[in-house]
């Protein structure tokens, strides 16, 4: 078999999976689904999927990527050769690519975002009518639409095609930082608009009145997405992995920079949204009404917008990169495919079913397409909110009983002979809390 890659330093793999982490599930994905879902209550049981369910299946994921060196479908099958159990990995394969497909719809708007707002569209003086005009007219173009998203699977598949640590390891390593950055930037300027209180209201008291099942899918559906969990993608990177490296500070790392990245965003988004008089239930098209409505009254809102928009178009690379790469590890590893071929392969099934997803603004049939959603928003509920989730379930059964949670626990340790910090309470976590959790959830909304 040919080499693996490996990642060339320790920081190199943690900003490449806080670079798959952190993208557009925290910036786009997380203000407006908590806007939805009533603000306080959803941040908070977010927050709770995060600690309790979320970084117990990052480290689920990341040991069995690091101790088999396999893709998630080889990794299943290494640990028990021969069972069932490698359908989790076929799961999380197909998953990637079924994310993928919408993922880079909304990909491809920031691009055009990025474009139009060096052209200087949101100058001081725009209105918030004049910012929703620009939105819909763009999201009602289905060539422009659909032409983005090919342009954005194409570059995703051409950098994963150069190979993990020339290509992925590159990008992330001063960008991500700089995204922060901004945000903390913005999130203060935010928070000095007339009316922000009541959006910190909204964000930060919770109204438990409101709780349900269903917002607490919402919010495990978004801790597995914010974080990468559910579809191996964590397994794919720990597989790159050296053994020398300690799992236990990368995987902590990687969690709280992703939620950090997220909770700022909302910082900055709902006390725009009160000051703007804009709905916090707008939907997918949150960001893109309020964020340029923020940049044309800052002083050099120009230069501050179109940064913002090239960096939100990274981040968003960065992750569309770790969804590519989970098909490609697997073609390669297991059916032997040149890498070239494979990223291409994949990112040609991902604009296909893509294209439904980016005619869902503007092709009726699409806009409202099953169940009330339209086509984008059921593909978003399906792989987001169902298939991350079951994922992660039969991932905790698998590596709290078959593999054994015991084993798991020594490849997260640095020192063979030394438990890692709460590795107790870990073990509990993974055999009986998520699975436990996940089931009840899951199975809830089904019934
Ligand atoms: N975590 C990414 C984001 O928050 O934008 C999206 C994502 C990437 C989800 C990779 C799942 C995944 F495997």
């Amino acid at each position: 078999m040919a080499e693996r890659g490996k990642w060339k330093s320790s920081l190199g793999f943690v900003l490449a999976a806080a670079g798959s982490a952190v993208g557009l599930g925290n910036i786009w994905r997380f203000p407006y689904v908590t806007g939805k879902n009533g603000g306080a209550l959803f941040l908070l049981l977010y927050i709770l999927s995060v600690i309790f369910l979320g970084l117990s299946v990052m480290y689920a994921e990341l040991s069995l990527g690091r101790h088999t060196h396999r893709n998630p479908v080889g990794a299943f099958e290494a640990i028990k050769p021969g069972s069932l159990w490698k359908g989790v990995g076929y799961l999380g394969v197909i998953t990637g690519i079924g994310i993928l497909s919408y993922y880079a719809v909304i990909a491809g708007w920031t691009l055009y975002y990025m474009v139009i707002s060096g052209l200087g569209k949101f100058k001081q003086g725009i209105t918030q009518a004049q910012v929703n005009e620009l939105f819909s007219s763009f999201t009602s173009s289905p060539s422009l639409t659909i032409f983005l998203l090919f342009i954005f699977l194409f570059i995703t598949s051409w950098v994963v095609s150069q190979g993990i640590s020339s290509g992925i390891e590159r990008w992330t390593n001063v960008l991500m930082p700089l995204l922060f950055l901004i945000l903390l930037f913005l999130s203060i300027y935010s928070l000095t608009l007339p009316g922000a209180s009541r959006g910190i209201s909204f964000y930060l008291k919770p109204d438990f009145s409101k709780l349900s099942f269903k917002i607490i899918l919402s919010a495990i559906g978004q801790a597995f997405f914010s974080l990468s969990l559910g579809m191996g993608a964590m397994i794919t990177y720990g597989s790159y992995l050296k053994k020398e490296e300690n799992l236990f500070s990368a995987g902590i790392e990687v969690v709280i920079f992703d939620t950090l990245v997220a909770f700022l965003a909302g910082i900055v988004i709902f006390p725009a949204v009160f000051s703007f008089n804009l709905s916090p239930a707008e939907g997918p098209s949150l960001i893109f009404k309020t964020l340029p409505f923020i940049f044309s009254k800052l002083p050099l809102g120009v230069f501050i917008g179109t940064l913002f928009f090239i960096l939100l178009a990274i981040a968003a690379l960065t992750s569309t990169i770790s969804l590519v790469e989970v098909a490609t590890s697997y073609l390669v590893d297991e059916r032997k495919m040149a890498r070239k071929k494979a990223a291409f392969l994949v990112g040609a099934i991902a604009f296909i079913i893509g294209i439904p997803s980016a005619l869902a603004s503007s092709v009726s049939t699409f806009s409202n397409f099953a169940f009330g959603k339209d086509f984008l928003s059921l593909m978003d509920f399906i792989w987001a909110n169902l298939s991350l989730p079951l994922g992660g379930l039969l991932l905790s059964i698998f590596v709290g009983y078959v593999w054994g949670a015991k084993n798991a626990a020594k490849e997260i340790r640095h020192y063979k002979d030394k438990k890692f910090p709460g590795e107790d309470i870990w073990v509990f976590l993974i055999k009986y809390f998520v699975p436990l959790a996940l089931l009840i959830i899951i199975g809830s909304m089904i019934v």
